[in-house]
């Protein structure tokens, strides 16, 4: 099944809600087995403005597993498998910091890892010892497009700031996010690792987008996060955040072009024989 996608081309990757199914004409769906287990749903593999992208959603499509048990290594390894070398990863979050108000769009440069007990590597067997750069996490190319296309597609959007990940799937209490606001961290959200770093083990590129959905417990007194809440300026928000994406699928370097091949995400694994390759 997998040689069968790598056949289509799929070089882009999406994981985010469901709604980015309608992106894709006449999606197929392609089932792939990993040695992780299975990934959160089929791929949905398709064509949007003359790209082949494969569709991922994080949840799967009844949006069943919580963050805390998202298989996050079986999803990035499926869509490497299809060929996927570049990962575009929105997500909702909590913002930190007063003037972060929902509904803006942030492309955080920085991630602290606050979660527990998920599997965080591919890299997980006896005699395999694979340690990659993470000083910078996200995509540099990545994160330039979804800039340079924000003003035109969604308004603009905020350029670098740390997410800060927590494990979820309850919301931090008061404290926390306090401490997580001190810290100087922009924005609070329960997917982005070990996403992320998974992503870098693959040697994918990954950039996300976060939506800001709310403002996190310590952040205004009184109110406190509700799941209702961050479901709400989502959806009223979906269709820039769409629209964003959309433009960013165009103008992410062409599959195996010299701007894709020379990009520092793809070099970390160099030098090393890899199970996968
Ligand atoms: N996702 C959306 N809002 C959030 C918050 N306040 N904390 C953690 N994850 C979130």
């Amino acid at each position: 099944q997998a040689t069968a996608a790598e056949d289509l081309g799929a070089d882009i990757g999406i994981i985010g809600g469901s709604g980015f199914y309608e992106f894709l004409d006449s999606p197929r769906k392609i089932a792939v087995e990993t040695p992780f287990g299975p990934p959160s749903a089929d791929l949905a593999v398709g064509d949007v403005n003359g790209r082949t992208v494969a569709f991922l959603p994080r949840h799967g499509e009844r949006h069943q597993h919580p963050p805390h048990l998202v298989n996050y290594r079986a999803n990035l390894w499926a869509l490497r498998s299809v060929g996927v070398r570049q990962v575009l990863a929105p997500c909702a979050v909590g913002s930190l910091k007063p003037e972060l108000e929902p509904g803006v769009f942030v492309v955080p440069d920085q991630v602290v890892d606050r979660t527990w007990g998920r599997r965080q590597t591919v890299y997980d067997v006896e005699g395999e010892v694979v340690h990659v750069p993470f000083a910078d996490p996200y995509c540099p190319r990545g994160r330039q497009v979804v800039l340079d296309d924000a003003g035109a597609a969604a308004g603009p959007v905020v350029d670098g700031g740390t997410l800060v990940v927590i494990q979820g799937p309850r919301f931090s209490s008061r404290a926390e996010s306090q401490w997580h606001a001190a810290a100087g961290w922009s924005v609070v959200g329960m997917t982005g690792m070990p996403e992320a770093a998974i992503a870098r083990e693959l040697a994918m590129c990954f950039t996300t987008v976060a939506m800001v959905t709310d403002h996190d417990a310590g952040v205004e007194a009184g109110e406190h996060v509700t799941h209702a809440e961050v479901m709400k300026i989502f959806a009223g928000n979906i269709d820039r955040l769409k629209a964003l994406l959309l433009q960013v699928i165009d103008d992410l370097p062409e599959p195996e072009s010299d701007a894709e091949a020379s990009c520092t995400c793809r070099r970390v694994l160099d030098g090393m024989s890899l199970p996968f390759e």
